[in-house]
Formats: C-alpha cells, structure tokens, sequence
C-alpha cells in the first residue's frame, strides 16, 4: 500500500524548497522503507534545489540521514524492521570491477530503490543522491541501510551519512594521515572540520586550519586543529611550511573545490607528500600548474569521493567511537530545526553561520 507523508520538495531551478505530499511506496525486492529521525542539511541539497547537479526536478532532498527500518521488502537480508540505521549512498554492488578487484568503496554501481516515489498527483520525484530523507519516511535500497548501535542520537549520527564521513575519510582512507604526521586543512566548514576530525583521530601531530572567517577557525580548533591561518590576511602556503620546520605539510586537504586553493594545497604539501581534493568543483573551473612541479614535488595528487568509506566498515566504528567519548560528532549540529525550517537553514548555511543544521522528526 502506497502510503502519504510530508517531504521537503524543490520544484525547479532556483524555486523555493516546499513542504508538500510525497506518496512513498511499499518496499518491493531489496528495498527497505525507512522512518526518517533527522537529516542534516548539505551544500549538495542546495545545489540540487539551484539546477547544479542535474534537471530532473522535482527533487525530493534531503541525504544525511538517520531513522528506523520501517518494512523490508521480499528477499531483503541485511536489515530488518526496528533496526536503526544510517542512510548511505554507497550501496555497493558486490559485482563491478571495483567491487571484483576488492575495492568495493569505488563501487562504480551503487544501488538505490527501483521504484518511484511521487507527488499527490502521479509526478515522479527523484530523491537526492538517492535518499531524498527531508521526509517522514523514505523508500530505499536495502544496501543503503547501514545498521549502527541505536545509542547513539540520530540526529548525530545522521550526520556521518555524508558531509562529515567525507571529511574524516578524506583523512583517514584517501589521505592515509597516520599518527605523527602533519596534515593542513584548507576549507573548515562541516567537510574540513571532518577533515580535522579524522586527522586528530588518526594521531596527526599537527593539525592547520585554512580558513577565512575566524569563526570557522574557532571551531576549527574545537576538533582538534592545532594552528590556525586566516588566508585572508596571511599567505597560507608560508604560513604551513613556517610551522612544518619550512618544508609543508605530509598531508593537505583541500575541502572547499576551488582551483586557487588546491593551487595552495599542491605548494604547502613537503616533497612527497599526498594532497586530497575532497571539495567539489564546478564544470567550468580549470587547474593550471607546472608540470615539472608535478613531477619534482612526487607523492600523490588524490581525490576523494565521500571519503572513500565503506558504509559497513566505517559508520558503524566511528558511532562506536564516538560512543567511547573518542569522537565529538555532536559537535557538527549546531542547531535542530523542522521539516518546514529547510529554506532558512540554507540561507544560514550561505552566511556560514552553522556547520550543520540538522533537521529532526
Ligand atoms: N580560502 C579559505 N577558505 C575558504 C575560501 C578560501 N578561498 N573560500 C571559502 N572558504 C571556507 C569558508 O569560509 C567555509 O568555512 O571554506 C569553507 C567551506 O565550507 P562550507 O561552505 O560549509 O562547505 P562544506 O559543507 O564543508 O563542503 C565543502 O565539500 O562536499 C563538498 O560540495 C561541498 O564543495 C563543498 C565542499
Ligand atoms: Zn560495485
Ligand atoms: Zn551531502
């Protein structure tokens, strides 16, 4: 039985983001329908909602979610009715050649729900990055359901679904940051703050914050930075290298997408050294830099897609540690809103004054 809940909708390019009628249908084979506890409101809802990402409007947004497994479909294993999960959109295929090669955070074929859900009046609406949780509940993949200890509040673990997993695992999988090193952070909204996180986490000696409002790197300092640079007023590439002994950062991530500041990540990185670019560009944005640099400098010029995380691997360790006292999630919402509060929160989110506005249901 089709079933009818609210959801926070964008009509089309540009259009204010609307609470309306969303009909969800029963989950059918390896589908799971999920009962919506919060979800945090990303940069990428709001590139959706202004046509950046794609044309197939309406969207149903909203993708950093945590909630309860409300009914499965038939053949589904791997979660069950009651079980809390978070929300990933990693569902791995098991079966293309990232997954065949071992290497299932590639996964070149990730699995969302078959069926559609839709407005009251029969009109598809695709569900971001294909979750679509700015609703009282949501139909997805089975696999995008990954089971965490319900200890901890949904809306904090809501928020490792996306933006934060993407900061920590730039740090930690792409980045490979191990204890002693020193790693620099360039960007510290809710990506670079995970970014620090995951550095902290994995014993980097030093941590620099890049960043140009001094509020973020306040912080910044909160989750472990250990310096600061405000790059509006001092050269960051010399600022790193005076407090690396002259030389840059083993690690530096560029969380922000621009060519001017992964121009900064490439110089404030010692020979050898790796820089992930975890930000997202836009199209038309090109990157020029001596080839020879390349070359001379070594190490690795790496990207990082949502952290290269492993849903089952990492969501379910980082709740734990966090659990442990280990892992200050709660730090990431800086504020709780309503279902009806998405179009505020994404003005606040342009004035930079939240790292995460979490909606809760
Ligand atoms: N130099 C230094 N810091 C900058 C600059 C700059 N030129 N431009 C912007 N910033 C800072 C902002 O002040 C802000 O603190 O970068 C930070 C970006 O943070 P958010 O806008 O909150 O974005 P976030 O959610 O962290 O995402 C960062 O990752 O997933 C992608 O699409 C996302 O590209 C975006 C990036
Ligand atoms: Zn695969
Ligand atoms: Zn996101």
């Amino acid at each position: 039985m089709t079933i009818s809940v609210q959801g926070v909708v964008a009509g089309g390019k540009g259009e204010p983001a609307e609470l309306t009628t969303v009909l969800v249908p029963e989950p059918g084979p390896g589908e799971a329908l999920v009962t919506v506890q919060a979800c945090g409101v990303c940069h990428t809802d709001l590139h959706y909602k202004q046509g950046g990402i794609g044309d197939d409007f309406p969207y149903l947004l909203g993708h950093e979610a945590a909630g309860l497994v409300d009914a499965v479909g038939p053949s589904v294993t791997e979660v069950a009715p009651g079980d809390f999960v978070i929300l990933n959109w990693r569902a791995v295929c098991g079966r293309c050649r990232a997954c065949s090669r071992g290497r299932p955070w590639y996964c070149f074929n990730t699995r969302n729900a078959s069926q559609k859900m839709t407005l009251a009046d029969g009109t598809v609406v695709s569900p971001a990055l294909g979750i679509g949780a700015f609703a009282e509940k949501t139909l997805v993949a089975a696999g995008q359901c990954t089971k965490v200890n319900p200890a901890i509040p949904a809306a904090t673990a809501g928020l490792l679904g996306c933006g934060v997993m993407a900061g920590i695992g730039a740090a930690i999988n792409t980045g490979g940051v191990t204890r002693g090193d020193s790693v620099a952070v360039i960007g510290c909204g809710g990506v670079g703050d995970g970014a620090i996180l995951g550095a902290w986490l994995a014993g980097a000696r030093t941590i620099i914050a890049v960043d140009v409002d001094d509020r973020k790197l306040d912080w910044a300092r909160g989750f472990g930075a250990t310096h600061v640079i405000n790059s509006r007023s001092a050269d960051p590439v010399a600022g790193i290298r005076e407090l690396t002994g002259g030389f840059g950062a083993d690690v530096v991530i560029e969380a922000i997408g621009r060519p001017e500041t992964y121009q900064q990540a490439f110089y404030a990185r010692d020979l050898a050294g790796v820089v992930v670019l975890v930000g997202v560009p836009t199209p038309e944005m090109r990157l020029e830099l001596p080839l020879i640099d390349v070359f001379g400098r070594g190490g690795a010029l790496k990207s990082s897609w949502y952290g290269d995380c492993l849903p089952s691997r990492d969501f379910p360790m980082l709740v734990d540690l966090h659990l442990a006292g280990r892992l200050p999630l709660d730090k990431f919402a800086s504020e709780t809103i309503g279902l009806g509060d998405v179009e505020e929160a994404f003005a606040k989110m342009a004035r930079g004054e939240v790292l995460r506005s979490v909606v809760t249901l």
